[in-house]
């Protein structure tokens, strides 16, 4: 069977662009900029998008492109030892989608309860002990969350639906799906910059604190936003470059799709900090005491301002809903790129029917999802979550860039991508695969072991 082909060039890119705009994007990256040097930031975000994701983005385009392979395989063809970093590529995605969805989950959720702004001025409360009804540690396994689990239940059934027809189908979602959170967050910045306060949320956002840029920690985190945000090293970009003919453009596209991800970043930053801003004169305290980390930013912090919001009920329902479609339609597409990666992998291997194995695969998410469903689930998914990103994805990110770079050789793939590509590209981005990125990502794994040994 001829392999599947993107409709068009735009739903490539809008593929590619939706599935690195996810979630991060709006909980991750603000805090991120906030917390290593503000505006300063700005600096190692920029050179590690240079230096390093955009050539691996271009990368495994390339690779995907001209093997016409999902990752496994595509690996595999460069050097038969190289298959089972793709296997593991495509694992990790796996595993990161069983809770990326149970997120989906609770968006679904809050979509429904911003209808009557349900978590009223306590979202804390709301969302452990209402909603959410969590226990510190991991819990009795038992303790379904039922609401959670029909979420749970309904991002499966709509990445089944979207990825069921392959990129006909997924090239139709993201016409609307990416686009669509991108309107959101403007205008939801827009209301957001013209509340009082809003100023000093993104002075903090802003304000650049350059001494940061001499703690190493910084650097390392710019390096892993990018890989994270940029979904590399999950075999996603390199499936989605194998549904290209071989002659498409690849520098190009890759350097739409970065500068599209960052600039979700932004909006998303500034959204999301105006708020904050807003929030903490509300509350007569310091923007700092307001923001917080992880999934607290986006379910807790961000709701309880939207109740402070002027304008009554109405209002706020209606900027809770826009928030929370703005998240959906924004992780969306990042959870069904996970999936596609590794059904493309498997279509690849063992000629499974792709659309059996969609269905088994959904199921399995659903079930092993279900983990993160319960009473603990928030306590293995901040495990789970921390290995993923931590190790499993340097690891791959690692091992792939010395794999392409070496044993395939950068300059052979440069020699491809500028022989399909309206920009060519020079020897920096030999430099970038075979020394800068195996580096770097050795030295984060290196940092974050010791930080573990540390403690
Ligand atoms: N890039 C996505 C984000 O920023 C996360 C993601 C990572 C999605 C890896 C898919 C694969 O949210």
């Amino acid at each position: 069977m001829a392999r599947q082909k993107w409709g068009s060039r735009w739903a490539f890119v809008l593929a590619a662009i939706g599935s690195a705009a996810g979630l991060g994007n709006a909980w991750r990256f603000p805090y991120m900029a906030y917390q290593n040097g503000g505006g300063a930031f700005y600096i190692p975000y920029f050179v590690a998008l240079f230096i390093a994701g955009i050539p691996i983005l271009m990368a495994e385009f390339a690779i995907g492109q001209g093997f016409q392979s999902s990752a496994p395989k595509a690996l595999g063809k460069v050097s038969k030892n190289a298959e089972f970093i793709g296997w593991w590529a495509v694992i990790t995605g796996s595993i990161i989608t069983f809770y990326y969805n149970v997120i989906m989950a609770w968006i679904f959720n809050y979509l429904y309860h911003s209808l009557g702004v349900a978590w009223k001025n306590d979202p804390k409360g709301f969302f452990f002990g209402d909603f959410l009804k969590l226990t510190d540690g991991p819990g009795q396994l038992g303790g379904l969350r039922w609401p959670i689990v029909i979420g749970l239940l309904i991002s499966w059934l709509w990445i089944y639906m979207i990825l069921r027809k392959g990129t006909e189908s997924v090239g139709k979602t993201v016409m609307w799906t990416v686009p669509l959170p991108v309107v959101l967050l403007l205008l939801l910045g827009i209301r957001g910059i013209t509340l009082p306060g809003a100023a000093t949320g993104l002075n903090y956002l802003f304000q650049p604190n350059f001494a940061k840029l001499a703690d190493a920690r910084v650097w390392a985190n710019a390096f892993g936003q990018i890989f994270f945000s940029l979904s590399v090293a999950f075999g996603i970009m390199i499936a989605y470059g194998s549904y290209n003919s071989k002659k498409n453009d690849v520098a190009n596209n890759a350097i739409i799709t970065a500068l599209g991800n960052s600039a979700t970043s932004f909006l998303a930053g500034i959204a999301v900090f105006s708020v904050l801003g807003y929030m903490a004169q509300q509350m007569n305290v310091q923007v700092n005491e307001v923001v917080s980390g992880g999934v607290g930013l986006a379910f807790v912090v961000y709701p309880q301002a939207i109740s402070l919001i002027p304008g009554g009920p109405i209002v706020q329902s209606i900027i809770g809903l826009a928030f929370f479609i703005m998240l959906l339609t924004l992780g969306i597409d990042s959870a069904f790129s996970l999936v596609e990666a590794i059904e493309a992998a498997a279509g690849d291997k063992f000629k499974v029917n792709k659309k059996s194995f969609l269905i088994g695969f959904s199921i399995l998410g659903f079930i092993f999802g279900l983990l993160f469903a319960t009473q603990g689930g928030l306590y293995w998914l901040d495990i789970i979550d921390h290995f993923m990103g931590t190790y499993a994805l340097l690891v791959v990110g690692i091992l792939e860039s010395i794999v392409i770079g070496w044993i395939f050789g950068a300059d052979r793939l440069r020699k491809y991508i500028n022989s399909v590509s309206e920009i060519k590209i020079g020897g920096w981005f030999d430099l970038s695969l075979k020394f800068v990125i195996p580096i770097v990502l050795i030295i984060i794994l290196g940092l974050n072991i010791f930080d573990e040994i540390k403690n």
